[in-house]
């Protein structure tokens, strides 16, 4: 006897594989869309999504523009710019442009630039070095990609003058072979940072923090110090480029030009100071860091 074309065994065949078939398709896109490059049609799903830290810095190093779509939504959709002006922040821009390559950023402050200094070196390291652990928070509340740690300062604006003449006399604050890690003896070396800093060559370092705008303030002598230690220890080529912000001020200035002095001062603009540092070679013996 013939089988109807619709008969029962072979409709519930037909579901069965139709069944079969919507399952492998679900699985299939949904795979597709877990391992995709960030920026997949869910891009912007990462950049507002309550993702981990570690995903989003992972995603970020593999995929530099999705830092920089993420810096051109939020500059768009805030009242808040940060401090600098053009002016001065072109001066860091040209070089980090002019180095053609990713760089090692080390920026001192977490503010309403970072998100502009981390999208300007895309694909490198720009890591911030921030004083208030709640700000930390607060920063990074909203930008989970960005890389920062928080600093124990030692110093206060207000010894400033005092160190200023008493780091002469102290052999672990002198202009060579100086180290930073562990130098307890010397109050103006940042002497607890978290490994990375200490073992990265850094191309650039930004010093536009702590505060240091009242007496118990951290002051910036002591970022400024040790960037001088870390440019004049450079081991590979070329120089270390180094910005102080907020020059117009008394301390930033004399500090500037004790330890990051005025013969590598290449260029001023506004409140910001750009110095090129050369590293240090093996057979300086000088006293003095200028
Ligand atoms: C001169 S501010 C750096 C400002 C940054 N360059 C900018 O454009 O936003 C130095 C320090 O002030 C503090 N700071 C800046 N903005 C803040 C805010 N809105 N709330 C709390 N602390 C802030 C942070 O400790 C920061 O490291």
């Amino acid at each position: 006897m013939k089988h109807n074309r619709n008969s029962v065994p072979e409709r519930r065949w037909f579901l069965g594989v139709a069944i079969m078939a919507m399952v492998g398709a679900a699985v299939f896109i949904t795979v597709m869309i877990i391992t995709s490059d960030s920026s997949f049609i869910c891009s912007t799903e990462h950049i507002y999504g309550e993702m981990p830290r570690a995903q989003a810095r992972a995603q970020e190093d593999y995929n530099p523009t999705t830092i920089q779509i993420k810096a051109i939504l939020h500059y768009a959709t805030t009242r808040i710019v940060p401090q600098q002006s053009l002016a001065e922040i072109k001066i860091s821009f040209d070089v980090l442009k002019s180095m053609g390559r990713p760089c090692n950023f080390l920026v001192f402050g977490l503010g309403h630039d970072s998100l502009m200094w981390a999208s300007l070196n895309p694909g490198g390291t720009t890591l911030f070095l921030e004083e208030d652990p709640k700000w930390v928070q607060t920063v990074l509340k909203d930008a989970p990609s960005l890389r920062a740690h928080t600093v124990q300062y030692r110093t206060r604006l207000k010894n400033a003058d005092q160190l200023l003449l008493s780091y002469r006399s102290e052999p672990a604050c002198g202009p060579v072979r100086t180290r930073l890690r562990g130098n307890v003896e010397c109050e103006l070396a940042l002497h607890n940072l978290p490994d990375q800093v200490y073992e990265t060559e850094w191309d650039l370092v930004m010093i536009d923090a702590p505060k240091g705008y009242f007496p118990d303030a951290p002051g910036r002598m002591a970022a400024v110090f040790s960037a001088a230690v870390m440019a004049r220890g450079r081991k590979g080529s070329g120089v270390t480029h180094v910005f102080l912000h907020d020059v117009d001020r008394r301390v930033e200035k004399t500090y500037a030009e004790e330890f990051l002095c005025r013969k590598y001062l290449v260029r001023g603009v506004g409140r910001l100071w750009h110095f090129e540092i050369p590293p240090s070679n093996d057979s300086d013996s000088s006293v003095r860091f200028c």
